[in-house]
């Protein structure tokens, strides 16, 4: 909410700026943390990155291999939108589209909840905040 409070103080100075309705970026703002901590609630975000940093980071920081690079809110939208049940199912099994995704990213030895925080992870850093 804190946040929410200068931008209502500019909409009042800056009337016209905000398109007239001050009540606006308030009606729009989400309760706390936004979609994101919907999507992500129930995993261990802290776990994720560890095993991200370990076993992803190598492809998906920098987009290697035409994989989503993390963060990176447009490449990331539209396959949000599969649901995370499925977005994780794939991480597991590894799948083949535009390049090519290696089971748990390639390391056998992780546990299928390791992958899953590592995916919440993922999401947790691509939406629009
Ligand atoms: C060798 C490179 C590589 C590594 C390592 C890797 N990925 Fe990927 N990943 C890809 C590529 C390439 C794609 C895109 C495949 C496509 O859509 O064509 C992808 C796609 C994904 C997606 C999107 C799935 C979808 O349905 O759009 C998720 C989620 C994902 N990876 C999770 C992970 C996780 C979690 C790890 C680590 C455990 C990981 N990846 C490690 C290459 C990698």
């Amino acid at each position: 909410m804190k946040k929410i409070l200068p931008v209502a103080a500019l909409c009042s100075i800056f009337f016209i700026g905000c398109g007239g309705g001050a009540e606006k970026p308030a009606a729009k703002a989400p309760a706390e943390g936004g979609a994101a901590s919907e999507l992500v609630s129930g995993y261990d975000l802290a776990n994720g990155k560890e095993v991200y940093d370990a076993n992803c980071a190598s492809c998906h920081d920098e987009g290697v291999l035409k994989s989503p690079k993390t963060g990176e809110v447009s490449a990331w939208t539209a396959r949000i939108d599969q649901g995370m049940d499925t977005l994780i199912q794939k991480s597991i099994d590894g799948y083949v589209a535009e390049g090519n995704m290696p089971a748990k990213g390639g390391n056998d030895a992780l546990t299928d909840e390791e992958v899953a925080n590592a995916v919440a992870y993922m999401v947790n850093e691509s939406v629009a905040k």
